[in-house]
């Protein structure tokens, strides 16, 4: 399918999708989010992809929401129109997704990769929620999102100054899993897809459930709900496969069951 201001390819088992407004920074509008959902949709139901890179190119991931279709709205509107509300698909996405990030991702570049399984990161990325800047607030999550991610005083202290912090930083603060030189980070952010597509498809959806519940719930409960997820993994023949594999000393056939 043909897409305006995305593009998308699929290598063996993982789906690519680029942004691509290069002369805006990417920056996201309304059709960006209607065709990222389109392209979630059919990566979804396809089923030789098991793990999805959501990328942009060098220079940015994503500058933000695209600030010329916001600047005459007013209240009213989005909240007629439930602004914002499509952008959470990407975090209702049922397959791993994996956020690919050079250059800027600030305000909703940074919540959408925010809203991506985890971040691998090019040597030059640069992160922010500079919102405060032109008089408003991160509106897709960063608030909490990123709350969560680093904590109250590095968050509260990105989001009243706007301030980006580099790829190392962000790295050491735990916003970025892993930084590599812009020359690799797309190939190992495709590498890293190849390699979750090799495993249990199955047990890889258990495994983000229970850690995404994490975001949700007490520690409590969510010991609780890691153990029932634990033990659903052995009404599975993969569980039984990966196990056994280990015992014989060999690679272990998933079979997806
Ligand atoms: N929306 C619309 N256009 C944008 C944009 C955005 N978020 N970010 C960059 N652009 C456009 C610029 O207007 C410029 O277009 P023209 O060439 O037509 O003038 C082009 O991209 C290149 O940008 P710059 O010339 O500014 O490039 P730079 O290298 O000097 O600066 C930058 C780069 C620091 C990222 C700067 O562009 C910038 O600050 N962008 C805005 C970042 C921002 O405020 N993002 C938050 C938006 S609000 C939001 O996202 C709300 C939410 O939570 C959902």
């Amino acid at each position: 399918m043909a897409y305006e201001t995305i593009i998308t390819e699929v290598r063996e088992s993982v789906g690519i999708i680029r942004f691509n407004r290069p002369k805006a920074l990417n920056a996201i509008n309304a059709k960006v989010i209607e065709e990222l959902g389109l392209a979630l949709e059919m990566m979804e139901n396809d089923s030789n992809i098991a793990a999805i890179v959501l990328t942009g190119n060098e220079k940015a991931f994503a500058a933000g929401a695209d600030i010329n279709e916001m600047v005459g709205k007013n209240f009213v509107e989005l909240h007629k129109d439930d602004f914002i509300k499509p952008w959470e698909r990407i975090a209702e996405c049922r397959k791993p997704i994996i956020a690919a990030v050079a250059g800027f991702a600030l305000g909703g570049g940074c919540e959408i990769a925010m809203m991506c399984d985890f971040i691998l990161a090019a040597d030059n990325a640069k992160f922010g929620q500079p919102e405060i800047l032109i008089g408003t607030i991160p509106g897709a999550g960063g608030t909490q999102r990123l709350t969560r991610l680093v904590g109250k005083s590095k968050a509260m202290e990105m989001i009243l100054t706007g301030r980006m912090m580099d790829a190392k930083e962000a790295e050491r603060v735990g916003l970025v899993s892993r930084v590599f030189p812009i020359s690799e980070y797309l190939d190992q952010a495709i590498k890293t897809g190849k390699t979750i597509a090799g495993l249990s498809r199955p047990v890889v959806v258990i495994a983000r459930e229970a850690v995404n519940s994490a975001y949700e719930t007490t520690l409590n409960e969510g010991v609780m709900a890691e153990r029932r997820l634990f033990r659903s993994t052995f009404a599975l023949e993969d569980r039984r496969e990966g196990m056994e594999s280990f015992l014989d000393k060999r690679k272990p056939q998933f079979r997806n069951i």
